[in-house]
């Protein structure tokens, strides 16, 4: 499977890149009179991508009616709290756009994190239609990765890893030992479409080696997002782009 990476001289120049292909993916889904199930990344790379979502031309040719938003993970916070990816979204997007509040499908920081996650699943399942393994099959799943190559809040060496046939499951940060809900490998692997949103040097090294499919990156989690029909790309920032 192959990953096409789409390099960008800078994060403005990404975000409005990024902007158009979501614009053009929602008329889509409106010409053909279906809805589109997107889950959100969290953490602050995506905060510029959502911001320009809501300023025009964007925010003129995006009919939100159309789109179901989700999360791919959850810090077990409460809605509020400056760490809630719920929060970011919500300042930088939601209260931006005209979006049925039936349509947004956050994950429920402040809730005991077992059941939330049971509950998760069970609103992704409701909502998004299913796929392979009468899992459901979200139309785009935007990630970001960390410089330890984490993606939602699946970590390295995480069990979650491993695990078959579910949406979603309580993670546990390794550094801070934060309870967080993420989405888990099936489910990512089950989509249309993932985009990675990657800026900064620090981790384009690591970008680079998992998008060209090196073995020795193998084991990192962004490396294990291989969806069985769907497509990755990275959107990456790359002060070389264009020379
Ligand atoms: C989270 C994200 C996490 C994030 C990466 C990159 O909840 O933090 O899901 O996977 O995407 O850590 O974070 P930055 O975009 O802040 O570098």
């Amino acid at each position: 499977m192959d990953s096409t990476i789409k390099r960008y001289s800078n994060s403005r120049e990404l975000a409005t890149a990024l902007a158009e292909e979501f614009a053009l993916t929602v008329r889509q889904a409106e010409l053909q009179d279906v809805e589109c199930f997107v889950a959100l990344a969290g953490g602050n790379t995506p905060r510029l991508f959502y911001e320009t979502l809501t300023v025009e031309p964007f925010v003129s040719m995006i009919n939100w009616s159309r789109v179901h938003l989700f999360w791919g993970d959850e810090r077990c916070v409460p809605p509020e709290d400056e760490q809630s990816n719920y929060r970011m979204a919500r300042e930088a997007l939601i209260d931006r756009i005209s979006i049925p509040a039936g349509n947004v499908h956050r994950i429920r920081g402040e809730a005991e994190p077992q059941r939330e996650a049971r509950r998760y699943e069970a609103e992704v399942r409701q909502y998004v239609p299913a796929g392979r393994g009468s899992l459901p099959q979200l139309d785009w799943i935007f990630l970001g990765m960390g410089e330890d190559g984490h993606t939602a809040s699946l970590f390295p060496e995480s069990a979650l890893l491993a695990q078959v046939g579910t949406v979603c499951a309580v993670a546990d940060h390794p550094q801070t030992g934060q309870k967080r809900i993420t989405m888990t490998l099936p489910v990512i692997n089950n989509a249309r479409r993932i985009a990675f949103l990657v800026t900064g040097d620090a981790k384009r090294p690591l970008v680079e080696k998992i998008a060209a499919g090196r073995p020795e990156v193998i084991a990192f989690p962004a490396a294990r997002v291989v969806p069985h029909d769907g497509v990755v790309e990275w959107y990456i920032e790359d002060p070389s782009a264009g020379r």
